[in-house]
């Protein structure tokens, strides 16, 4: 293929949503649903990615430097082909892969097949899929395997809301195609530019618009209400756990809650109900659960964290064990098989090798060196009513 721009909309409010948060930086386990559709797009490996942001943009421009993509400013949201439009600058030249910011779900393999589509024919493609639902999408009305329009739900006549074939948003159009866009006009009922009417543009035009029918839908809905984001949590969580149990990772429920992010060796254990989050790693052989939540922390080969552990931030080294019922707050390092038990709190401290806190104790701001039996109701701690102060 030649050139191939990827240009990713995610400057719509999501009004449906309800929230005073940009919709595209709801999070679907630890992690913005554009953050998904970047990373689809990354793998592509395209001459650019743009991405249109807009409302709440400061927001996403920050998230977006780790990304190292270029973004455009679409100033007052007027619609995906005005969105769209805003991308122009970067795109010199070859063709236009749209994504949508709201449809994360989407995988490599799929627009692996979608590319190869379009290289057959060369003519704007959309995605398409069948759903029970339609409600909400775009509907597609096709002539054989042609598009001859895609008619917005709220500009629906009841006949066309019949139709289940809908569109994905995910589309692509040759370079030399792009001027279309300014074509469009707002003549619809929310008075926006939308990129679908393309379709009946490069129809006027005696051009042929494909559709590339999608089997499984669920992959490639849109996210615009919570029911839809909690649908998608359910999606993207059953991806993780098939990952960790394929690497060899023992699950005793499905009701376990690891983030993107986190690493989790071979022949670890994990008990019903644990959240393992943020940038956390996970050694062989543990043992984690249940009702632990783990976040921020490492924890190398052979540890045990029993039943209802809390900790943040924490290193365990070899064979360490916790719980039940401890909590191990930031910067709490645990030596090579040191042992804290039940209502045990730790805090910005070190355990030495084979050190003891098995009962009710608080061990604030301390070194503790190795061979240590540390009594229940023992407590270590700098505070002087006034000011908190650092080990020194
Ligand atoms: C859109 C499609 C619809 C399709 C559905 C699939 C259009 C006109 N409609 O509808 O055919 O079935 O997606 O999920 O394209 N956005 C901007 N700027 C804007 C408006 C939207 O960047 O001015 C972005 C949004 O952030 C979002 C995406 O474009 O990521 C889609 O916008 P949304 O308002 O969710 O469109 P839908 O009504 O879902
Ligand atoms: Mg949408």
């Amino acid at each position: 293929m030649k050139r191939l721009n990827i240009v990713i909309l995610a400057a719509g409010k999501g009004e449906r949503m309800l929230s005073s948060k940009p919709k595209v930086m709801h999070e679907i386990l630890g992690k913005p649903m554009v953050g998904y559709v970047i990373e689809r797009a990354k793998e592509l490996s395209p001459d650019n990615i743009v991405v249109v942001i807009g409302y709440g943009r400061e927001k996403i421009e920050t998230y977006l430097k780790a990304y190292h993509v270029h973004y455009s400013v679409q100033k007052e949201q007027k619609g995906t082909a005005h969105a769209l439009l805003t991308a122009k600058k970067f795109i010199k030249d070859g063709d236009i892969l749209v994504l949508y910011g709201d449809v994360p779900l989407i995988e490599h393999s799929t627009l692996r097949s979608f590319l190869a589509f379009y290289e057959q024919f060369k003519s704007i493609t959309f995605m398409t899929t069948d759903v029970d639902n339609p409600k909400g999408y775009g509907r597609v009305i096709m002539h054989k395997d042609e598009i001859q329009e895609i008619v917005e739900d709220v500009d629906a006549t009841p006949d066309i809301k019949q139709i289940k074939r809908i569109n994905t948003g995910i589309c692509i159009i040759p370079g030399k195609l792009f001027h279309l866009l300014k074509t469009i006009k707002s003549d619809n009922k929310k008075g926006e530019y939308y990129l679908t009417d393309i379709c009946k543009i490069a129809k006027r035009e005696g051009l042929t618009v494909k559709g590339y029918q999608h089997q499984k839908s669920s992959e490639v809905l849109g996210i615009n209400t919570r029911k839809e984001l909690l649908e998608a949590h359910f999606t993207i969580k059953e991806r993780i756990l098939e990952e960790h149990m394929q690497n060899g990772v023992t699950l005793l429920d499905r009701n376990i809650y690891v983030e993107n992010n986190v690493k989790i060796g071979k022949d670890t254990t994990i008990f019903p109900n644990c959240y393992i989050m943020g940038d956390t790693t996970i050694g062989e052989n543990v043992v984690i659960g249940p009702n632990v939540i783990i976040k921020d922390s490492k924890i190398h080969n052979n540890v045990s964290i029993e039943g209802f552990v809390v900790m943040e931030g924490v290193e365990m080294e070899e064979g360490a064990k916790a719980g039940p019922f401890s909590r191990l707050r930031p910067a709490t390092h645990l030596g090579k098989d040191v042992r804290v038990g039940s209502f045990v709190e730790v805090k910005n401290s070190i355990l030495r090798e084979d050190t003891n806190a098995n009962h009710l104790s608080y061990i604030g701001d301390a070194e503790i060196g190795k061979h240590v039996n540390i009594g229940a109701g023992t407590i270590t701690c700098n505070y002087n009513r006034r000011r908190k102060k650092c080990a020194e």
